[in-house]
């Protein structure tokens, strides 16, 4: 599938110089939200993934569907003081500003294998932060998967060593 004709590239938003790159486009496509969430399943499904990792807010609309489609589990990281029980804490940056990134930390058990979701691989920060809150835990990174992967910003590279599916490149 062409996934450039459902994602809208946005100007100067939310900073200006920046090309938002727009996925609710494609999610109003039913046929095209589908696609991309079978896509992303026949890529995880020779991984022997026993669970999904998906950052807030993106990430779970990436990684639920496919941890349904799957019949895995999902856990959501998110920014600090969303988590109500104990979490595993990592700061990180992003392509404009810094965060703070949370996992429950029960959420995972040591060895468990995980796939990684999220919209977008811009600088890598966010899914470098998952990573290292997915490893303290004792998970194994068995995959990392994207709708975009925006090459400019050498994400893949920040993230070498890790295996890596993205839909479209810009
Ligand atoms: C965006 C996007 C990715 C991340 C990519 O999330 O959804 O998670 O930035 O950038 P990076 O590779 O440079 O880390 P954002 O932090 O804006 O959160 P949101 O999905 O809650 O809007």
């Amino acid at each position: 599938m062409d996934y450039k004709k459902y994602i809208s590239v946005v100007d100067d938003f939310p900073l200006k110089g920046i090309r938002f790159k727009d996925i609710t486009t494609l999610m109003q496509d039913g046929e095209a939200y589908a696609k991309a969430v079978d896509d992303i399943a026949d890529y995880a499904k020779d991984l022997n993934i026993d669970v999904i990792v998906g950052p807030e807010a993106r990430g779970f609309i990436v990684g639920c569907p496919v941890a349904y489609k799957l019949g895995l589990g999902f856990v959501p990281v998110r920014k600090d003081g969303k988590l109500p029980r104990e979490v595993v804490k990592v700061s990180y940056g992003l392509e404009y500003g810094k965060d703070v990134l949370t996992m429950h930390k029960d959420s995972i058990k040591p060895g468990q294998r995980v796939l990684i979701t999220d919209d977008l691989l811009a600088t890598g920060g966010t899914i470098g932060a998952t990573i290292q809150l997915v490893e303290e835990l004792g998970g194994v990174v068995a995959g990392i998967a994207f709708m975009i992967e925006l090459t400019y910003l050498d994400g893949r590279e920040k993230l070498s060593g890790y295996d890596i599916f993205t839909l479209t490149q810009y």
